[in-house]
């Protein structure tokens, strides 16, 4: 599932940034460039985030 339609970036794109080390918001951004446009993406990023922080 698309996260970022910005920047076409999907939710399992996400994750496996995640799973590299990025757990924040500004890292995610810095390396997937979500929520840098238009930023609606944000909320969705920070939930699939958190979800994922409570797996690992
Ligand atoms: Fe992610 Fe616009 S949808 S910055």
């Amino acid at each position: 599932m698309y996260v970022c339609l910005c920047h076409g970036v999907t939710d399992s794109e996400i994750e496996s940034a995640i799973d590299a080390g990025a757990h924040s918001m500004k890292k995610l951004s810095q390396e997937l460039n979500v929520g840098s446009q238009c930023g609606k993406c944000c909320q969705c990023t920070k939930k699939v985030l958190n979800s994922r922080l409570m797996q690992i």
